[in-house]
């Protein structure tokens, strides 16, 4: 059930009134249910039950440390891709041995921490990659367990920017490559190779070309298996999509598990799942108010208080994402349905939340852009001098800033310069 409801004819963020939050939080404003978070992790845990694996939640799409405190205190492994992300995670409380290290330029210190702390595996992307973390294990006289992320060459349908498992994509290894991989990293002192993993890409609304790539994921186990090297566990990724607009239906993870699970099992392989969006994006919405209407012959434009700088994937990537009035107009100040494109103050054309959206719009009107937990405030950046928004979580009745907006001083304390 979506934690974010109309009761009263105002939009609700679990028991917190969204206007509420606004008074004391301001605008624009990041705000997250910790329920949905925890119910939606939970669908994954539970279908995972106790198959030997490890729902390793990926911290890209929301690193809040309160969301990845949420999401440990849950059980949840971690998917890193950076040393920064490995000490939030680190700092949240989760557990260094479930969490997987991918992403196609790790760092020598990076590496470093990462063996220091014992992570569960590294998912390696390159020969060199491999090189380079059996040197730093050398030195460091450990052994690292790797995991090779191969690229099945399945076009997952989706986005092209967010489509990773093509030959055309940076990422992984060829599938038809793995085989001499993995020879000559089991010839590595310090590798210990322990599974394979993919990802192909991400809202993803159909699994078909995820079971195709575990097929190639599987033939590629049995062959490896008949020259000796016997791998504990296979990694598919995150990729599981959401519902953006109605017409885009967001995967059963509970089907999509029995039937990993299913396929895993005969080979005695361990499963790991690197979700993201799935978890974390029906869980936030991002709130902007309306500052001013301004009307033209072609366009009506809603000049909002948030902008690209704050939730990039509309600029990004043409991203179509829900926007509701967080009190709907009604009569008598209902006002006239027209056309808007909600746009931010930022000097760009591409700076806009959404396009020819009907609404009944007045200045001052709190919009609430939907499915914002993931790759939100992630994305988010200064530009134009714009400090980035504050974030708060719902539990209930309650709310905690787990964010405060950042003040002008925070943006200029790092520049010097000045005579
Ligand atoms: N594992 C790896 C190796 C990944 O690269 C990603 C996402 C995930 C897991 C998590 O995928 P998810 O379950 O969230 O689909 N900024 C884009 C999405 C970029 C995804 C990058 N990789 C967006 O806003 O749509």
């Amino acid at each position: 059930m979506s934690a974010f409801v109309y009761r009263h004819g105002v939009l609700h963020a679990e028991a917190c009134a969204v206007p509420d939050l606004v008074r004391q939080f301001g605008t624009p404003l990041y705000v997250y249910s910790k329920q949905a978070l925890v119910e939606q992790y939970q669908r994954y845990q539970d279908a995972l039950g106790d198959y030997d694996g490890h729902i390793c939640y990926a911290v890209k799409a929301n690193s809040n440390l309160r969301v990845l405190a949420v999401l440990a205190e849950a059980g949840a492994g971690f998917d890193i891709v950076s040393g920064g992300e490995l000490e939030r995670v680190l700092r949240a409380g989760g557990k260094a041995d479930r969490i997987v290290f991918s992403g196609v330029g790790k760092q020598k210190d990076e590496i470093a921490r990462a063996l220091a702390v014992g992570i569960h595996c590294f998912n390696v992307e390159s020969y060199p990659e491999l090189e380079l973390i059996n040197a730093v294990a050398s030195e460091l006289r450990l052994v690292a367990p790797v995991s090779l992320r191969v690229n099945p060459n399945v076009d997952a349908g989706t986005h092209p920017y967010i489509s990773t498992g093509l030959k055309a994509n940076k990422f992984g290894v060829p599938i038809e490559q793995a085989d001499a991989f993995y020879a000559r990293a089991a010839d590595l002192a310090h590798i210990n190779v322990v599974g394979v993993d993919c990802h192909i890409g991400s809202q993803l609304t159909d699994i078909a070309p995820l079971a195709e790539s575990l097929d190639s994921v599987l033939a590629l186990v049995d062959r490896l298996a008949e020259q000796g090297i016997q791998l504990r566990h296979v990694d598919m990724g995150g990729g599981l999509g959401i519902s953006y607009q109605d017409h885009e239906t967001a995967p059963d993870i509970e089907g999509y598990i029995d039937f990993l699970k299913q396929r895993l099992a005969s080979r005695g392989l361990a499963l790991v799942l690197e979700p993201g969006r799935s978890i974390v994006g029906d869980a936030g919405i991002f709130v902007t108010e309306v500052a001013l209407l301004k009307e033209g012959e072609e366009k009506n434009f809603a000049v909002v208080d948030g902008a690209m700088n704050d939730l990039l994937r509309p600029a990004l990537y043409g991203a179509w994402q829900r926007v509701q009035p967080v009190v709907p107009r009604t009569e008598p100040d209902a006002g006239e349905l027209k056309h808007w494109d909600i746009v931010g103050p930022i000097c760009e054309t591409g700076d806009f939340l959404a396009k020819d959206r009907a609404l009944n719009l007045q200045p001052k009107d709190l919009l609430a852009v939907m499915q914002s937990g993931a790759y939100g405030f992630v994305m988010a950046s200064n530009y134009n001098t714009r400090p980035r928004a504050a974030e708060v979580m719902v539990d209930g009745d309650k709310v905690h800033l787990v964010r405060r907006r950042e003040t002008l001083d925070d943006l200029l304390a790092l520049e010097e310069g000045l005579h």
